[in-house]
């Protein structure tokens, strides 16, 4: 009988050590490293609670680990060292897996083009050409727009991050004369469209298969017919997805009047950036917007940020609103691989909001970390 419960006690350690090995080999397999880049204003702040929520869930979920690094880049270094971020930062943070981002800028104390230049550099050189922007009213927030909902307005932008109207292609000529003469040229090509479709496509498949591509190809006959001819030859391969396209004007226009008639939509750099600030109000407003910069193809870390700025006229006062930030950690999972991670996240954040748990911006009491406290104690119960 002793040398039975010896055996049993044996299997039972060997049974305990090998699951706590496997546990072990799905940590490490599953181990990223996130460069965490804070920035200036409320930037810290928002990340503070992104990375509370992002640690809390680590506790509970043993599918990943998060190796974090944080870089003090911003105004604070270039006040201090006169550069907001060393020289070699592309080469330190390319190793990494992801980079979460706050947000920059403090135009009254660094001019903006100084402050946001590592930004424009990171999401060029990595080629971080989707920009990824998701328009959701969450139950509990108050929609401006009169009788529609949450059930009406959820939908996303995936805006060509990387050329179009946004290439520095152009001059001017006899400055400051009264003939004075600037040109600006988009550049729009083949490859860059037809990746960022096939991205739109590939991401309707996993929502509601509807896309739209927004266009102005009444009016500019050659880089937005070509956005047409492109659709039109992608889209029998995604015979599964309903695929139409609209002048941007008339979107704009739709996306008010009718925003449950849309799913996903891909527009170049230029009306991208238009339609999500419409896309971020429709969601809730600039604190609940989540963005990414996504490099597809994975060569390089991909970069998640809230769309909101770094808000110096609220900075220091502990009322920016969290949310954008934290969902922006959870598309970092989804990036990541870990989708269920993400969605857990989410539920989070609407059992959070619906439940009363709101910054002033949305018209509550609470402070930036209550509400990052409030989402992360809900990661246990949903
Ligand atoms: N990606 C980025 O880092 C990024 C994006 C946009 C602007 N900026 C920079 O941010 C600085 C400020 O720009 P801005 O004032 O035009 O835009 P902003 O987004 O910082 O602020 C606009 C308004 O929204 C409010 N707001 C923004 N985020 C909020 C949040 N999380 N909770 C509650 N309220 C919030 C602000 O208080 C402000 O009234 C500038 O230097 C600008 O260049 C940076």
């Amino acid at each position: 009988m002793g040398g039975g419960n010896r055996a049993a006690r044996s299997l039972y350690s060997t049974v305990s050590f090998c699951s706590q090995l496997a546990r072990d080999v799905t940590a490490v397999m599953n181990t990223y490293r996130i460069a965490v880049y804070p920035g200036d204003g409320i930037g810290p702040e928002v990340i503070n609670e992104a990375l509370r929520v992002l640690n809390r869930l680590q506790e509970i979920d043993s599918a990943f680990q998060l190796d974090f690094t944080t870089f003090d880049w911003g105004l604070r270094r270039w006040e201090r060292e006169g550069q907001v971020a060393p020289d070699d930062f592309l080469d330190l943070i390319r190793p990494f897996d992801a980079i979460l981002l706050g947000a920059v800028g403090w135009p009254e104390r660094v001019p903006d083009h100084v402050t946001l230049a590592p930004l424009v550099q990171i999401r060029q050189t990595f080629d971080q050409y989707a920009c990824v922007r998701p328009s959701r009213l969450y139950p509990g927030v108050k929609s401006v727009l009169a009788d529609k909902g949450p059930a009406d307005i959820d939908f996303v932008v995936i805006r060509e991050n990387s050329e179009g109207e946004y290439v520095n292609n152009g001059g001017r000529l006899r400055r400051g004369q009264p003939d004075e003469v600037a040109v600006q040229t988009a550049l729009h090509t083949r490859r860059g469209i037809e990746r960022i479709l096939r991205y739109g496509f590939e991401m309707a498949r996993t929502r509601r298969s509807k896309l739209t591509m927004i266009t102005k190809s009444n009016a500019q006959a050659y880089a937005y017919v070509l956005w047409d001819e492109i659709l039109d030859e992608l889209a029998p391969q995604y015979a599964d997805v309903e695929s139409d396209r609209q002048h941007c004007d008339a979107a704009a226009m739709n996306l008010v009047r009718r925003p449950e008639s849309f799913d996903v939509i891909v527009a170049s750099n230029l009306f991208g950036d238009l339609l999500t600030d419409l896309g971020g109000v429709l969601g809730g407003g600039l604190g609940l917007a989540a963005s990414t910069n996504t490099n597809p193809d994975r060569d390089y870390p991909s970069m998640f940020e809230p769309v909101h700025g770094s808000a110096p006229d609220i900075a220091g006062k502990g009322i920016a609103n969290p949310v954008a930030a934290i969902l922006s950690a959870a598309m970092m999972l989804d990036h990541l691989g870990h989708q269920p991670a993400g969605n857990r996240i989410r539920r989070a954040v609407e059992r959070s909001l619906a439940t009363g748990d709101h910054t002033p911006d949305l018209g509550g009491t609470l402070t930036t970390q209550q509400v990052g406290e409030a989402i992360a104690k809900n990661l246990d119960a949903v």
